[in-house]
């Protein structure tokens, strides 16, 4: 593909990650033309660096952990052990399936041209890219975010590791500590514990998955510890030294945890620096661009998506900031994007899947006595049992109103949060749901079976 030489274009879009890229084909559908500039793959963090190729290793690792589990049901079989280099070309090759399938959806759509190389916003209607200047009606800054690490703490990628270094690593650690007990490191201290790692989490505030309803963090915690993951919550890191063979972690109090690696997962910044955005006007806020409700920056006509934008920094999120901004551009006024409608998804065995306001937010919203909840154990679905999983759906309600949140834990969860998103979304009564058949058996019934019991008429409900 020859590289072309600048031009003025509807839309120039910096960065093609999921919000990039998203903005890039439905402004193309709208036909409006667009330049749409990366410096690495198309793609992005979540393609090639996140989500993808994480939740490859997670199924890698559910498949290690039924096979050990096997016996349970009946079934002969052994784990001999893990096949790094066998596991990374399977995730490496579903990365490429679908790398090739959106280059193609980019590369061959004629309203949009892709342009490979660095970007800098140098005008507010202009970015340069290696000496040729690409000038937009409309700019899309989309430059996405990094794995932060904390002051003192050096990264050195063999070590002390971020998540895309342990993306990379050939061999299975014999121990890990997860420095963040957040999405990542949940993610990762449970696949390599899968893989036969010890695995140790540390987190500075009071329980893991912080973000979560606070039952959804006690019972990861359980499961956690029935699967012997060790965790350390409510005291920060101090500092890590260099052993002879791997590290040492000392956390506030002088404790000490030994491992091979120490994977930093303490969040992930935005990638805003040196590329002209405040030069420009644009209002930066550590590092994050600041827009407003329909992501205008409020300079000339720059927009902003994705992981720059303070909020939730997940890949759907993303796709529908791009899709908004693209309609927005050609006129046709989308409604603004709501985030507490925005599913959240953790990955972790078990899976934890949410929507809408945990208990905690919907009490102070609405005040305590305003508020119902219902917590509908798993122990009492067939298809959960049959999976030997453990966990709940919670349900939190207004009194005499809609759901106003919806919290699940357990195996194969994340694939429940469709119906709570549209739950949440259209402000369903639970005496509404109720109404709904759900089928039997699956681990939804339990979501049916919580609104039942909700509305007023449980089934399977034990006391
Ligand atoms: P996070 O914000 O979810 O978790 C970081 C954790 O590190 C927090 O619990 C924080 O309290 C802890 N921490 C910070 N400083 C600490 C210290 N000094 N000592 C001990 N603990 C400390 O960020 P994470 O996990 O790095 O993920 C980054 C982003 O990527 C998140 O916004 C997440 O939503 C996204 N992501 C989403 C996934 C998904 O949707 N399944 C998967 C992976 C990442």
């Amino acid at each position: 593909m020859s590289q072309p030489n600048g031009g003025t274009f509807d839309i120039v879009i910096l960065g093609a990650g999921s919000g990039g890229y998203a903005a890039a084909l439905r402004a193309a559908e709208l036909d409006l033309s667009v330049a749409l500039i990366d410096k690495a793959e198309l793609g992005g963090t979540c393609l090639h660096r996140g989500c993808i190729p994480t939740k490859a290793l997670l199924h890698a690792a559910e498949i290690a952990e039924q096979t050990r589990e096997s016996e349970q049901f009946g079934i002969k079989a052994e784990l001999i052990g893990v096949d790094m280099a066998g596991v990374n070309s399977y995730k490496d090759g579903v990365v490429a399936r679908l790398y090739k399938g959106l280059t193609g959806l980019l590369t061959h759509n004629k309203n949009i041209t892709v342009v490979a190389g660095e970007g800098k916003l140098v005008a507010r209607d202009t970015v340069e890219v290696a000496g040729q200047r690409y000038t937009g009606r409309n700019i899309i800054l989309a430059s996405g975010s990094y794995s932060r690490s904390l002051p003192g703490l050096e990264v050195d990628g063999k070590r002390v590791i971020t998540s895309e270094h342990a993306l990379r690593l050939d061999r299975v650690p014999s121990s890990a500590i997860v420095l963040g007990g957040g999405v990542i490191g949940v993610e990762f201290a449970s696949v390599w514990k899968s893989f036969g790692a010890d695995v140790t989490i540390l987190e500075a505030l009071p329980r893991l998955v912080a973000a979560e309803d606070e039952d959804i963090s006690k019972q990861l915690e359980r499961n956690f510890r029935k699967r012997k993951i060790n965790f350390k919550v409510g005291k920060p890191f101090e500092k890590v030294e260099y052993t002879d063979n791997g590290v040492r972690a000392t956390i506030q109090g002088g404790e000490t945890v030994e491992a091979e690696v120490l994977l930093v997962a303490v969040g992930r910044g935005p990638t805003t620096q040196g590329l002209g955005y405040e030069q420009q006007g644009v209002t930066l806020d550590r590092g994050f661009v600041i827009t407003n409700e329909r992501l205008h920056t409020g300079v000339g006509n720059i927009y902003a998506v994705g992981d720059i934008v303070p909020g939730l920094q997940l890949a759907h999120r993303g796709f529908a900031q791009g899709i908004f901004v693209a309609e927005e551009i050609a006129g046709l006024r989308p409604a603004a994007i709501d985030e507490a409608g925005i599913p959240r998804v953790t990955y972790c065995d078990p899976e934890i899947a949410s929507m809408g306001l945990t208990e905690a937010k919907a009490k102070e919203k609405y005040g305590a006595d305003k508020i119902s909840t219902f917590n509908y154990n798993l122990g009492g679905n067939g298809k959960s049992q049959i999976l030997r999983t453990q966990g709940f759906v919670k349900l939190v309600r207004l009194n005499d109103g809609p759901v106003l949140g919806v919290h699940m834990i357990g195996a194969r969860m994340s694939e429940q949060v469709g119906e709570a998103q549209l739950i949440y979304n259209w402000e369903a009564f639970p005496e509404e749901v109720a109404q709904l058949v759900h089928a039997h058996p699956t681990q939804n019934e339990a979501m049916g079976e919580a609104f039942l019991a909700l509305a007023g008429k449980p089934l399977h409900v034990h006391a």
